[in-house]
C-alpha cells in the first residue's frame, strides 16, 4: 500500500522552507511512490477537525516554489502542545489532541522542519507514538547543534550584508555612525558573518563580552584617522553581553540597536542612526545556497524514513548531508566560537568586537 509521509514547518519562518517541502514531496513521490501530506500551521493544524492537511502532489510543486520565501503550509511559534496558550490566558496540555490528529492522518512517518525548540517539542510529542520522526534544521539564527548550516541562515546573512552595503554610502554622505541591529535570539552568527562580508567597523555579539567604552574608543580612533563614518553591526542578543549596561540596569528599551546609536552619539559627538533589520531577514527570496541546502536535506530526510530510521535529524557537515540522533541536537545550541575562524578573521581585518583596546 502507498505510504503517507507528513510534513510540517514549525517555529519562525525563514527562506528555504518551500524548497524543503518541495524536495520532500518530490523525493517521496518519485523515489518511493509515497504521498506527502502537508500539515498546515505547524502543530496547530493537528488540532482542527478535520485536521488541516492536504496531499502535496508533484504538479503543484514546480521550480518556482523553491525560490519563494515563507512557507506555503504556514507555521507557528505559539503551538507548544504541552503548554498551549488558551484564550483565557491559561496554558493547557493539548498533546493528546495533536497525537489524535496525527493518527487521523494515518501517516507512516513525519518530517518536521524546525529550529532546536520546535524539534525538541515535536520529538517529545511523538514519543508516546510509534510514528517515525525525522527533523530538518531551519533557522536564520544558525544555532542548531550538530549541523554547520540550517536552512534560512544564508539568506539572512545575504540580506544583512546588503543592508550594510546600503548603509555605507548614506553613512559616508552624512558622516554618521550607522548601527545595524540584526536578528539572532541567542547567537551572533548573522552579525559576525554579515559584519565581515559587509565591511563593518564594529561587530557586537553575545558570545564576546563587550564594553561600550571600547566601542567608543574605536570610533574615536577611526575619526582621528580621518574616517568620518562608521558601520556598526549589533546582534539583537548582544545587549545581554555588556556588563556596564547590566550594572546600570539600563536595559535598552527599544532594542540594543537604538540604545547603542544613542550612546555612541552621546559619547563621540558623531551623529548616529539605527536600523533594526528585523523580519526582513526572514522573508526574503532564498539564496541559491539555501535552496541547495533545503533540497539536499529534504531529499535525505525522506531517504532516512525509507531506510527505517527515526528520531534523527539531517545535517550539513563537511560538504555533505549526514544524519545525527535528535538526542544530540535538542537542549544544545551552536553559538559563535570565540576562537573560531570568523572571530579571528574579523580581528585580523581590524573589526572591533568591543572587548579589546
Ligand atoms: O529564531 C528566529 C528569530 O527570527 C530570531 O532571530 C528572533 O529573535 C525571533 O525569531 C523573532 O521571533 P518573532 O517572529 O516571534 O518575533
Amino acid at each position: 500500500m502507498t505510504k503517507r509521509v507528513g510534513i510540517l514547518t514549525s517555529g519562525g519562518d525563514c527562506a528555504g522552507l518551500n524548497a524543503t517541502i518541495r524536495a520532500v514531496a518530490l523525493r517521496a513521490h518519485h523515489g518511493y511512490g509515497w504521498t506527502t501530506i502537508g500539515i498546515r500551521y505547524g502543530t496547530l493544524g493537528l488540532l482542527e477537525r478535520p485536521v488541516e492537511a492536504e496531499p502535496l502532489y508533484p504538479d503543484r510543486l514546480d521550480a518556482a516554489l523553491a525560490c519563494q520565501g515563507g512557507t506555503f503550509l504556514g507555521s507557528t511559534n505559539r503551538g507548544n502542545p504541552f503548554a498551549f496558550p488558551m484564550g483565557d490566558g491559561s496554558l493547557k496540555n493539548r498533546s493528546g489532541e495533536m497525537l489524535d490528529g496525527l493518527r487521523l492522518l494515518k501517516l507512516d512517518g513525519l518530517i518536521g522542519v524546525g529550529g532546536d525548540g520546535s524539534l525538541d517539542i515535536l520529538r517529545r510529542l511523538l514519543a508516546p507514538s510509534q510514528l517515525p520522526f525525522i527533523g530538518v534544521p531551519k533557522t536564520i539564527d544558525n544555532d542548531v547543534a550538530n549541523t554547520e548550516r540550517a536552512v534560512g541562515y544564508s539568506t539572512a546573512v545575504a540580506v544583512a550584508t546588503e543592508a550594510l552595503d546600503r548603509l555605507q554610502p548614506t553613512g559616508a554622505s552624512h558622516e554618521r555612525v550607522m548601527v545595524l541591529e540584526v536578528m539572532g535570539r541567542d547567537a551572533g552568527h548573522i552579525a559576525i558573518a554579515a559584519g565581515i562580508a559587509g565591511g563593518a567597523d564594529v561587530v557586537l555579539i553575545p558570545e564576546v563580552p563587550w564594553r561600550l567604552e571600547r566601542v567608543v574608543e574605536h570610533i574615536e580612533d577611526l575619526r582621528a584617522a580621518g574616517h568620518t563614518s562608521a558601520l556598526v553591526v549589533v546582534a539583537e542578543a548582544a545587549g545581554q553581553a555588556d556588563e556596564a549596561l547590566d550594572a546600570a540596569n539600563d536595559a535598552p528599551a527599544q532594542g540594543v540597536g537604538e540604545w547603542l546609536a544613542r550612546r555612541l552619539s552621546h559619547a563621540t559627538g558623531a551623529e548616529a542612526r539605527a536600523t533594526v533589520l528585523g523580519h526582513v531577514q526572514r522573508g526574503a527570496m532564498p539564496t541559491a545556497e539555501d535552496r541547495l541546502l533545503a533540497s539536499a536535506l529534504g531529499v535525505r530526510a525522506v531517504d532516512l524514513l525509507a531506510e527505517g530510521k527515526a528520531d534523527r535529524m539531517v545535517a550539513w557537515w563537511h560538504r555533505q548531508v549526514i544524519d545525527v540522533p535528535l538526542a544530540k541536537v535538542v537542549g544544545r545550541s551552536s553559538t559563535v566560537d570565540r576562537d573560531g575562524t570568523l572571530i579571528l578573521t574579523a580581528r585580523a581585518l581590524g573589526i572591533c568586537l568591543g572587548d579589546q583596546a
